[in-house]
């Protein structure tokens, strides 16, 4: 079977792969060392450009080449926090009020894009399968065809894919589609995404559209499919039973004394609604005086890309509305909001879901969400906690048993809140088997080996890029 050979804007250390790497890693590096192969991509180091030059840097483990580049400060400036996040991370995620657009970022998106397609030559066989993911790595199949390269190439979008509306907002959206097209096969996390991507084609590039998701545009045939990226529930069950009775799990408890336990673990991103969650935290308070001291938030939000303006915004927002709420309803014993800026090993997080009586997830726009699926994977099946999940992740088409909000509704949330930790066993069982069943069927492997048999199923190429 030919090799395989991962790319993504940042790789995985072997370390992580076996302990807290989370669903991305855990899927891709399990196809990896199953089937052999390399895993490319930027160490997540700024370094000098000579050191960037010499790269990749190789590391083997098993089957498995870590072949990972250092990144000139100029390069991480317009490619990784320039482009890639203060312009497509917030337009995709229809937050076109905080997008910045600067030319010179752009070129340097695309000059970086080719750079790393140009490392990655040196490592390609003439019949490996490339699997290149997010919104990073746009041109990077358009970067290898002009180098030469015949491989089959696939593309995962792991973020939402805009309407054509909120995508004209990039002003080189044409580019980028017709970069797109370069790949031999594009996955989206839902028919949302997917049509999305099909309207572009269709209004904007005169481009068709035709059965099984086939594009036809700028003179190249493309598959596009959805490939919803899952969790493995039975293995995250067992993880968190595994840890119920460790240190930090008796700590917690005992810090509780009695009372329920709303969880919420984010990447702290402005796409995540954490303000409005707080304020739908804040109006239970209000409204339903008997949950004051009785229940208590756990808000975990990692800081990141904190060098881009718009996360240091949100974070100063979100320590002014926590600051706010707890001065308002925290007592001498008990504190409503705790919110840590912290990052938690995935383990430990899995047994803290469990000890909880409701997961709130409610993200403005998210492409899947896996902390909602791992919130219901993680629950004691006899016993299990409630997930109240934003009809705006992409998790939200399967979990259909959870209580589904909009997360601009903070009346709406804050109703679901109290139905949450209200609603009678019988309900939170039959809820909760169902989620857990689409969790099965849906598993991270049947994402992983869907995307690779039909990546493996493109004829292979053949067409030189589309001339510019
Ligand atoms: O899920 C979107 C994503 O950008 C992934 O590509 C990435 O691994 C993750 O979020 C973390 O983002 P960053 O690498 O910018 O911290």
């Amino acid at each position: 079977m030919s090799r395989l050979v991962v790319v993504s804007n940042r790789v995985a250390t072997p370390t992580e792969t076996k302990g807290s790497a989370g669903g991305l890693a855990v899927a891709v590096f399990g196809a990896l060392k199953d089937m052999g192969g390399v895993w490319f991509g930027w160490s997540g180091d700024v370094v000098s450009e000579a050191v960037a030059n010499a790269g990749p840097n190789l590391e083997v483990d098993g089957a498995v080449t870590f072949a990972t580049v250092g990144l000139p400060r100029r390069d991480y400036d317009q490619y990784y926090r320039g482009f890639s996040n203060a312009m497509l991370w917030p337009v995709f995620h229809y937050r076109n009020d905080l997008a910045v657009y600067e030319r010179d970022e752009y070129a340097g998106y695309r000059r970086v894009n080719a750079w790393l397609a140009h490392k990655l030559i040196k490592l390609l066989e003439p019949d490996d399968i490339v699997w290149v993911h997010d919104y990073h790595l746009i041109p990077f199949a358009e970067a290898l065809r002009q180098q030469g390269v015949g491989n089959r190439l696939g593309f995962f979008l792991h973020i939402p894919f805009p309407s054509p509306q909120i995508l004209l907002n990039v002003p080189p959206h044409e580019e980028l589609v017709k970069s797109l097209c370069c790949y031999d096969l594009l996955g989206f996390q839902t028919a949302t995404d997917q049509t999305a991507f099909h309207d572009y084609i269709v209004r904007h590039v005169r481009g068709t559209v035709g059965p099984g998701g086939q594009v036809e545009a700028f003179g190249r045939t493309l598959r596009t499919g959805v490939y919803r990226i899952g969790v493995f529930p039975d293995e995250i069950a067992e993880q968190a039973e595994r840890y119920e009775s460790r240190q930090h799990v008796l700590e917690l408890k005992e810090s509780l004394e009695g009372r329920k336990l709303i969880m919420s673990v984010d990447r702290l991103d402005y796409s995540k609604g954490l303000v409005e969650r707080f304020r739908a935290f804040e109006q239970l308070l209000e409204k339903a005086p008997e949950w004051r001291g009785n229940v208590t938030l756990v808000q975990i939000a990692p800081p990141t890309r904190s060098d881009v303006d718009t996360y240091q915004q949100i974070r100063q927002h979100l320590e002014y509305e926590a600051g706010r709420i707890n001065g308002r309803y925290s007592g001498l014993d008990y504190t409503a909001i705790r919110y840590l800026n912290q990052r938690y090993d995935r383990l430990k997080l899995m047994s803290l879901f469990r000890e909880s009586q409701v997961g709130f997830v409610t993200p403005l726009r998210d492409g899947m969400n896996l902390v909602a699926k791992e919130y219901v994977a993680a629950q004691n099946p006899d016993d299990p906690g409630v997930l109240v999940l934003s009809c705006f992740a992409g998790a939200a088409d399967e979990l259909t048993s959870a209580l589904l909000v909009n997360p601009h509704d903070i009346t709406g949330m804050s109703e679901a809140l109290q139905r949450a930790l209200s609603m009678p066993l019988a309900e939170r069982k039959r809820r909760h088997q169902a989620s857990m069943a689409v969790l099965r069927e849906n598993n991270l492997g049947v994402w992983r080996d869907a995307f690779l048999a039909d990546l493996r199923g493109v004829p292979p190429i053949s067409e030189p890029a589309p001339q510019p």
